[in-house]
């Protein structure tokens, strides 16, 4: 039988409490891991995903990580069941429940069980900029400046430009696809991430290839002791 019931981009067919299965999720996992697996093995605390969809990576990683704490988030009903519902599946002591997180709100903050969070280890954010407008990157990136201990880092993936160039013509012909469907949506470009990075505290980011030309980016936040 198959481990998940639903495929995530079939919406309409959601059970109230199933766990949505995202197909590219089996493709880019292990990609990201190898990005970012050494990085977070060697940490210990609180890990924040922000967009985590259907709750996959966030399971997934924590199986891998039993050193860290994993607060998984979304700001859609039908994904927060999923990640419960996986959640549950797991029975994992180092994923804590689902919480609703608004990328828009400028001012959005993570709770642990019900008190403000504290300083985070990591952030996560798979496939979330290029399908929602820029204010979730600008909110998401100056988060990253407020929310992150010295040291921690956010980690972004998914497709980006460089220096204004897109890095496939396929890149190209799905930005378009984007904007088409909505005007705020775009393939974002690394340059204009680092301009939010460096005004959040946050390093540049540091670039990893992946497959399909799709990066990840690690933006280090670096507390300076005057
Ligand atoms: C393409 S899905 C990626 C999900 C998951 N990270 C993955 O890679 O499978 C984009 C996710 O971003 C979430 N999202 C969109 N706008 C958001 C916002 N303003 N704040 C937080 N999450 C948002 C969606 O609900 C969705 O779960």
């Amino acid at each position: 039988m198959a481990d998940f019931v639903v495929d995530f981009g079939k919406l309409g067919q959601v059970p109230q409490e199933g766990r949505l299965d995202a197909p590219a999720f089996h493709r880019n996992h292990e990609p990201i891991w190898s990005a970012i697996g050494s990085l977070l093995s060697a940490q210990s605390g609180d890990v924040l995903e922000l967009g985590s969809g259907t709750g996959q990576h966030a399971i997934t990683y924590a199986a891998r990580t039993p050193q860290l704490t994993w607060w998984p988030s979304d700001i859609l009903p039908s994904h927060l069941l999923s990640i419960e519902a996986w959640r549950r599946q797991a029975g994992l002591a180092n994923v804590r429940a689902p919480q609703r997180i608004d990328l828009m709100d400028p001012a959005w903050v993570w709770t642990a069980d019900g008190q403000a969070g504290g300083p985070l280890a990591a952030m996560i954010c798979i496939n979330v900029l290029h399908i929602s407008p820029w204010a979730v990157a600008q909110n998401l990136i100056a988060g990253a400046g407020r929310l992150l201990r010295h040291g921690g880092r956010l980690f972004v993936y998914g497709p980006f430009k460089r220096d204004g160039q897109h890095t496939a013509p396929s890149n190209a012909a799905f930005d378009q696809k984007l904007r088409a469907e909505n005007p705020a949506w775009g393939v974002r470009d690394v340059a204009d991430l680092d301009a939010l990075a460096q005004a959040a505290g946050l390093s540049a980011a540091e670039i990893t290839p992946m497959p399909a030309n799709n990066l990840v980016l690690a933006f280090a936040r670096i507390v300076r002791q005057n």
